[in-house]
């Protein structure tokens, strides 16, 4: 506290101990010091703690789960428990990174949640995982797991997800650290026959072992070598340095249709219901029962392997679409296939309008495809095409009406002509 050779005590920072001298200014309290760039550096501190108390450590807001799911609600039709549960989910994860980033080793690690989607093609499931990656502005990548080889085969690899993340990442490893991998038909890793669709053997088991460290959370090389696809066809990544990805902050969601699922839960269900050991054997983690009841043995049964089933914590389900919902997904999302028709109609300067049963001979065709919502799109589109050839010669049209024929029979749509005031079949050479 006293400078020697002075003869007069000159105060120090009780903190950083430079002295009155050294630095800017120096706060003095009862007993205590402070300098200017303690004070800072406690602000700094503070700032940090509040920030991983409120969710976000970068200034951001984490967005909370119900406005993740009001974003969700404008593009994505129904599925109200998948909705819910990723929120929560989505939620937790980015809570968990953004903890971890502001104590860095200090915290508690909280447990992975990476995610796994059930449910038949066309359901949303990727229509929902790409709406919250677009919402939470992360890095995006979508992965056919059936491409996938282990390390040593021909094709690609594991780490080539991460590769492809990093891309999408503008190559920033930290920004990709903290993206979404979107795992496509991870069913069709299963071995099991007990898989309707059939399942890939051995080389699939090979690729769930291969998946296993990335999704529970490690430290990847990514040399120039891996990295040189994506930047020959990217910007090009300059650096031949390798780069490190740490993949704890990486959220995965799998997905797949799991066709033969279900037999196996009913099968399971109601072996349990005879009392066939059914009570002796307690209930295998009800906790983790996803929506529609199905439990990770039974996706062990389905030809997973449990270690794999192990590292999605959050297991939920998406249900086949029926005809209100398709109905509802033809005109309401944001970016519905109705409204997209129209607004290039409008282009034109014509209003495009379809009759109700118009709209409920695509959804029933769309049923009969049995491709879920996917198909909307491709109906309304053959439907049409006569329409938009005729449509820009044909000047004074100002209204196109689809009655249903359109659809089932390629028939003319209902065209009202300016000033004429009333509707009549235009000759679409005319
Ligand atoms: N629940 C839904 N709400 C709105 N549109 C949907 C929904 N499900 C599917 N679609 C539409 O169908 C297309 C295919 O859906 P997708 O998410 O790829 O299905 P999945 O991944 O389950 O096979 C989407 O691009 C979207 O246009
Ligand atoms: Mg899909």
């Amino acid at each position: 506290m006293t400078s020697i050779g002075s003869g007069k005590p000159q105060l120090a920072c009780s903190f950083c101990g430079k002295r009155a001298d050294e630095v800017t200014q120096l706060v003095e309290g009862p007993g205590v010091q402070i300098c200017d760039g303690c004070v800072e550096l406690c602000n700094e501190a503070v700032e940090e703690a509040r920030g991983a108390a409120q969710g976000g450590s970068d200034g951001s807001e984490l967005p909370r789960p119900w406005e993740l799911r009001g974003f969700l609600d404008g593009y994505v039709i129904g599925q109200d428990t998948a909705k819910r549960a990723l929120c929560v989910a989505v939620y937790n994860h980015y809570k968990r990174v953004r903890r971890a980033a502001a104590l860095g080793a200090a915290g508690v690690e909280l447990a992975k949640s990476n995610i796994l989607l059930l449910g038949p093609t066309g359901s949303g499931k990727t229509l929902l995982t790409q709406s919250l990656a677009r919402v939470l502005d992360v890095p995006y990548v979508a992965v056919d797991a059936t491409g996938l080889t282990e390390a040593g085969y021909v094709g690609e690899d594991v780490d080539s997800i991460l590769s492809k993340l990093l891309h999408a990442a503008g190559n920033d490893p930290r920004k990709a650290e903290t993206g979404i991998v979107y795992l496509d038909e991870v069913d069709k890793l299963a071995r099991s026959p007990q898989s309707a669709t059939g399942g890939r053997d051995v080389s699939g088991e090979g690729v769930q072992q291969a998946l296993l460290k990335i999704l529970e959370g490690t430290v990847v090389t990514l040399s120039s070598g891996d990295r040189g696809a994506q930047a020959v066809r990217g910007r090009g990544y300059q650096s031949r340095e390798p780069v490190r990805i740490d993949t704890s902050g990486i959220l995965f969601i799998a997905a797949g249709a799991f066709s033969g699922l279900e037999e196996i839960v009913t099968k399971r269900q109601s072996r349990g219901s005879m009392g066939f050991g059914g009570a002796l054997v307690p209930e295998d983690r009800p906790d983790r029962t996803g929506a529609a009841g199905v439990t990770p043995a039974d996706l062990v049964k389905f030809g997973l392997i449990p270690e794999f089933i192990g590292r999605f914590p959050v297991i939920t389900a998406l249900r086949k679409l029926d005809r209100d919902d398709l109905l509802r997904i033809l005109t309401e999302p944001r970016d519905a296939p109705v409204k997209q028709y129209q607004a290039l109609f409008e282009l034109d300067g014509v209003q495009l309008e379809f009759e109700p049963e118009a709209l409920e001979v695509i959804a029933d065709e769309a049923i009969r495809r049995e491709t879920g919502a996917r198909g909307l799109r491709g109906i309304l589109e053959e439907s049409l095409i006569p329409t938009m050839y005729d449509i820009p010669s044909l000047r004074d049209v100002v209204r196109v009406t689809v009655t249903p024929d359109v659809v089932t029979d390629g028939a003319e749509p209902v065209f009202t002509l300016e000033e004429a005031g009333g509707a009549r079949r235009a000759a679409s050479g005319g």
